[in-house]
């Protein structure tokens, strides 16, 4: 059994039930020309708490499987459980980042932010405060009454991330967020997403393009094929936590990284 981790789950022990689980997943898009199997069969459990990121070449599936997870489009077959109950749409308990940060231009920070609740039609002043600190947590608490044309990208995309942890859902769901943010900046907000949810035992699935960025942010990564988006194969990071930038120029960092470059390779690249 593996040592229990100070700021992650062990993946080996018990972990109770998962809380996502899926099988034999499938997802065919009807167009005008026929069908297109973007997912083919799934199998997978996520556990509580865990980071989870998948990886795979454009156009394997990925966005579609995290719209899938989010409950904003049906799938075609299988199954898909959260927290042991079927999913059946759009659900407060798992909330969405996208690649852009969509800000309202017209409203304030903390307006954006408090967006959903609004949206949901829950009692605004009861968020008003934990909107406040999540802002601070960002290092955003100088800039609530700002609007998004002053803020820069890397900032716009942590309003983006408190604007879902706003209404504290157990399941946080990234599609390359941080893919348009430039290299400095992208590390920094990985830096600070590995803290925030270290703090806040989110679970999160987490999609991206990047080898590095998946090995240096999760306990397990989930590699794709081309289409039809099928599992590879699901590698476990049993890097110490909490981790540093500088981790990526260790040894089994680069043992991780070489395994995820074969596995993509073989599905003929990233691209
Ligand atoms: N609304 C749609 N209608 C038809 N085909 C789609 C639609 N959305 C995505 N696809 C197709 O499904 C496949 C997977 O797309 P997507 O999930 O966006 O991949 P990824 O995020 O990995 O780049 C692609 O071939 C894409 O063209
Ligand atoms: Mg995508």
């Amino acid at each position: 059994m593996k040592p229990v981790r100070a700021d992650s789950l062990d993946t080996s022990a018990d972990r109770g039930p998962p809380l996502i689980r899926a099988h034999g997943l499938s997802k065919t898009y009807i167009t005008d020309s026929g069908g297109v199997t973007a997912l083919k069969s799934l199998d997978f459990e996520i556990y509580d708490g865990e980071f989870v990121s998948v990886i795979g070449q454009s156009g394997c599936g990925k966005s579609t499987l995290l719209k899938v997870l989010a409950g904003l489009l049906p799938y075609t077959t299988g199954s898909v459980e959260l927290n042991g109950k079927p999913l059946r749409g759009p659900t407060p308990q798992a909330a969405v980042v996208f690649q852009s940060p969509v800000l309202l231009p017209w409203r304030t920070l903390l307006d954006n932010v408090l967006l959903p609740i609004e949206f949901r039609k829950l009692p605004m002043a009861s968020y008003r405060q934990s909107a406040a600190d999540l802002l601070e947590m960002v290092g955003l608490s100088d800039f609530t009454q700002r609007y998004p044309f002053e803020l820069s990208g890397g900032m716009q995309q942590r309003v983006a991330l408190v604007r879902a942890l706003v209404q504290d859902p157990r399941l946080l769901l990234m599609d390359e967020p941080f893919g348009a943010l430039d290299a400095m900046t992208r590390e920094q907000m990985n830096l600070e997403l590995l803290r925030i949810w270290s703090h806040s035992r989110k679970t999160v699935i987490f999609i991206t393009h990047s080898i590095a960025e998946a090995v240096f942010l999760s306990d397990r990564v989930i590699a794709m094929t081309a289409r039809p988006g099928t599992i590879a194969e699901v590698i476990t990071i049993d890097l110490p936590r909490p981790r540093a930038l500088s981790s990526i120029n260790t040894e089994r960092f680069g043992r991780y990284a070489a395994k995820l470059r074969s596995l993509l390779d073989a599905q003929g690249g990233m691209f």
